[in-house]
This record gives C-alpha cells, sequence and structure tokens, in this order.
C-alpha cells in the first residue's frame, strides 16, 4: 500500500515533538487516539525511545498506519487497535499518558465529552494527555481562517471547534488543564494533568 501522507503532519510533527519532549519526560506508555495517516506515531515514537506507542483509529485508518508502521519498524511503536470514542472503551492496555491531536474539532460535542471524561478516568494519577489543535477560547476564534474552518467542518457533517472551557467542564475535575501552548498556524497544544 502507498502510504498515506499528511503535509500539515510533516509541518507540525517537529513543534509538537520539541513540546511532547518535556510533557512526556517521565511517561512510560502512550494511546494515541486517532492517528490518522500514522507519520505523529513514527516520529514520536522514534524520538522519544523510552515511550510505548500504542496507535489507534477507525478500522479504515489501519492499512495506512501499519504502512508507516512496517517502514519504519520501531520496537516501541504498536499496530493500531480500532476506537472509535462513541463507539468502543478505551482499550484494555497500560498507558499513562494520552495524545490525540485535530480530533476535538472532527468529533461532536457528545464524542469529545466522552473522550475527556474516559481519558480523566482511565489515566493514572500524574497521567499526562496533550490534545492539540485547533480551539476557541472564550467562544473566540483566534483569526478569520479559523472560523471560516469551522463553518467548513460544519457544512460537512463534521463536529466542529470546541471552546477550551467546554473541555474543561467535559474533563470533569478529573483532569486539570496546566498548560495552554500556542503552536504554528493559530493551533494550541493543551497539557492535561490527572491529579
Ligand atoms: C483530522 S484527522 C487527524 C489525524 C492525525 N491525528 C493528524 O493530526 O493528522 C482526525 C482523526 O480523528 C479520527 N476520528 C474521528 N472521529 C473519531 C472518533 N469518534 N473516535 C476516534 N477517532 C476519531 C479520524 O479517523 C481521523 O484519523
Amino acid at each position: 500500500m502507498t502510504k498515506p501522507f499528511s503535509q500539515a503532519c510533516e509541518n507540525n510533527k517537529q513543534p509538537i515533538l520539541a513540546e511532547l519532549t518535556q510533557a512526556f519526560s517521565n511517561r512510560s506508555a502512550v494511546l494515541e487516539i486517532g492517528s490518522g495517516t500514522g507519520q505523529h506515531a513514527v516520529h514520536f515514537a522514534r524520538h522519544l525511545s523510552h515511550l510505548h506507542w500504542h496507535t489507534s483509529d477507525l478500522v479504515h485508518n489501519h492499512d495506512g498506519i501499519n504502512a508507516w508502521l512496517a517502514e519504519a519498524r520501531l520496537d516501541n511503536l504498536f499496530p493500531p487497535v480500532e476506537l472509535m470514542i462513541g463507539r468502543h472503551a478505551l482499550p484494555d492496555i497500560p498507558f499513562d499518558a494520552v495524545y490525540s491531536a485535530n480530533t476535538a474539532h472532527i468529533m461532536f460535542a457528545e464524542e469529545v465529552a466522552l473522550m475527556m471524561k474516559s481519558i480523566g478516568e482511565r489515566l493514572p494519577a500524574q497521567g499526562v494527555f496533550c490534545q492539540y489543535g485547533p480551539f476557541t477560547r472564550n467562544g473566540e476564534f483566534s483569526s478569520q481562517s479559523n472560523l471560516q474552518f469551522h463553518h467548513n467542518l460544519l457544512s460537512r457533517g463534521l463536529g466542529g471547534y470546541k471552546d477550551i472551557s467546554q473541555l474543561q467542564v467535559w474533563a470533569d475535575e478529573l483532569l486539570t488543564l496546566q498548560q495552554i501552548i500556542p503552536m504554528p498556524a493559530n493551533n494550541l497544544l493543551l497539557i492535561w494533568v490527572k491529579d
């Protein structure tokens, strides 16, 4: 199979890695939700070799992820688990960190609510959830292009942007939002910690 390719992943993988290097420095196993092409997983597992990196996504993305994994041949990178939030529970594998990029604006509100709650329930104390993507803050879009993208998502029947304060409500005090890190292209990296 030809490996799927995302130019956005190529552009953002290095700035995200710089932050994950800090955030996951004392973690041992990461569950990635919505691995997409698998590019992030390969890059992060290669550079964060102290981590076991578990990929997951809807089944239709598994062949592509497996193509990236087969080429990378990394001992610390694991094949995709079928995971659709709203349909499946988080997989029964040990993890003390979660990573998810560009999923909250694709998912519907009830799916994101469930994702936040499930992660909060499953992470052990001091567990870390790194959540990357575009979000609104206090209902405000950070750019005109983000507002246009939100409406484009809605017109395609997708969930649209979520507000950070809404994510905090859904996290239901199980997760504390420790940092909001500005990233290139008007994205943010949210660092959540289980108390
Ligand atoms: C925009 S892509 C982002 C992929 C990759 N993380 C990235 O940054 O390029 C959104 C991903 O979320 C996944 N996804 C959509 N709905 C989901 C759900 N309910 N549960 C888990 N993953 C979902 C899609 O299959 C897709 O891989």
